[in-house]
């Protein structure tokens, strides 16, 4: 099936036919115990072995142009998985500054305490994740578009210093989406999601993936089975169905991303628009380069100081956190994703008290600006 574009891979890749009754979708198979006698390793949930498990990753898998992927019960839960497997007690690691905070949150607070050390970088320039590079660098991770202020990094530059310094590679995609950026088609090693956003899609599954090379998929097994993050059938079933409108869903939200930046930016209460769509996006040409839509995350900083005012005088887009689903959704990064972080660390990222950082859904994209519109003109 691989000549078969996305579209079409959302919908079919992986699907488990159904051979007794012909029926459209992969049968769910609740069992958490199977038979032994004649296999060498038997289904167990816990493997990432099952029918369901299976379907889901191949699906996954085809839409990154990955080798093999697994499926986890929460970013979180692929994040950490991935980064025990490929690290050791005098390992170190690089990182980009500008990271999911839970991410961050998981590196300050347990990589030492392992003997990992790590670096961060404050800067989306290749040079910079250079000098940063010591004789027992590992791995450099990185998010593109960034949270949330859609910081570009060049991939396939990226990738080439990794590989020149004999480094594994690994991207949090979830921003972007298969959909949007292929991380493997520049070279990049490793590409995780946290599946809760785009691939879910409607806010109701908590879900994780990695897609890479049959060789570190196997390796990230290895200690994943032992961690347990592991989805049930159930979820594995929900997701499957989800990633069916994977393609059509993120196609309306890059264009109703579009015109909110367009709407925004042209704003008179607006000060500044945050999306690498924008020909004022500093990572604009980059994101031209390397990716296929922009992408329905946006931030903006409005010129008035009121903020929470400001989102609860919105009728349609909610106040909420998390992102990536079909209903239009605000947030404050200063308030949720980086609240773990001090003001001085903050401000250090370039993330003020005031912006706010839009997840754009499908509705009518009219209907969006006419919501942002009258709550910003009634202040
Ligand atoms: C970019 C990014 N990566 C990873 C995660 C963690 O995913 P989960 O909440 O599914 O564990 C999040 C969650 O907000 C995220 O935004």
């Amino acid at each position: 099936m691989h000549s078969y574009s996305k579209s079409t891979l959302c919908v079919h890749k992986g699907t488990i036919i159904d051979k007794e009754d012909e029926g459209a979708n992969s049968p769910v198979y609740t069992s958490t115990s199977f038979g032994y006698l004649d296999k060498d390793t038997p289904m167990y949930p816990r493997y990432f072995n099952t029918k369901n498990q299976q379907a889901l990753a191949e699906k996954i898998s085809a839409l990154e142009n990955g080798e093999r992927a697994l499926a986890f019960s929460s970013g979180m839960a692929a994040i950490t998985s991935t980064l025990y497997s490929l690290l050791s007690q005098g390992d170190h690691i690089i990182f980009q500054s500008a990271l999911y905070g839970g991410t961050i949150k998981f590196i300050t607070r347990d990589l030492n305490r392992f003997g990992i050390s790590y670096s961060f970088v404050n800067s989306t320039h290749i040079e910079d994740f250079e000098a940063a590079i010591q004789q027992n660098t590992k791995a450099i991770y990185i998010e593109t578009p960034s949270n949330p202020l859609l910081k570009i990094t060049d991939l396939e530059e990226l990738a080439r210093l990794a590989k020149a310094n004999n480094i594994t590679s690994i991207i949090d995609n979830t921003f972007a989406s298969p959909v949007n950026q292929n991380p493997i088609d520049w070279w990049m090693d490793i590409v995780i999601h946290s599946a809760t956003k785009y691939l879910n899609g409607h806010s109701d599954v908590t879900a994780g993936a990695v897609i890479s090379s049959k060789e570190n998929i196997e390796n990230i097994w290895e200690v994943a089975r032992n961690l347990g993050g592991s989805l049930n059938a159930q979820i594995c079933s929900l997701l499957e169905r989800s990633l069916k409108t994977l393609y059509i869903r993120v196609k309306a939200q890059n264009e109703n991303a579009h015109q909110l930046a367009h709407f925004l930016e042209a704003h008179q209460r607006i000060k500044k628009v945050w999306y690498p769509g924008l020909k004022s996006h500093i990572g604009h040409e980059t994101a031209k380069k390397q990716m296929s839509g922009f992408g329905g995350m946006l931030s903006f900083e409005p010129e008035h100081s009121s903020i929470i005012e400001l989102q609860k005088r919105l009728e349609l887009i909610r106040p909420a956190v998390s992102l990536g689903g079909i209903d239009s959704t605000i947030c404050s990064p200063a308030l949720t994703s980086h609240k773990g972080l001090t003001q001085e660390e903050r401000e250090r990222e370039g993330i003020s008290d005031t912006m706010l950082r839009l997840s754009v859904g499908i509705e009518d994209p009219d209907d969006l600006i006419k919501d942002l519109d009258q709550a910003l003109e009634s202040l």
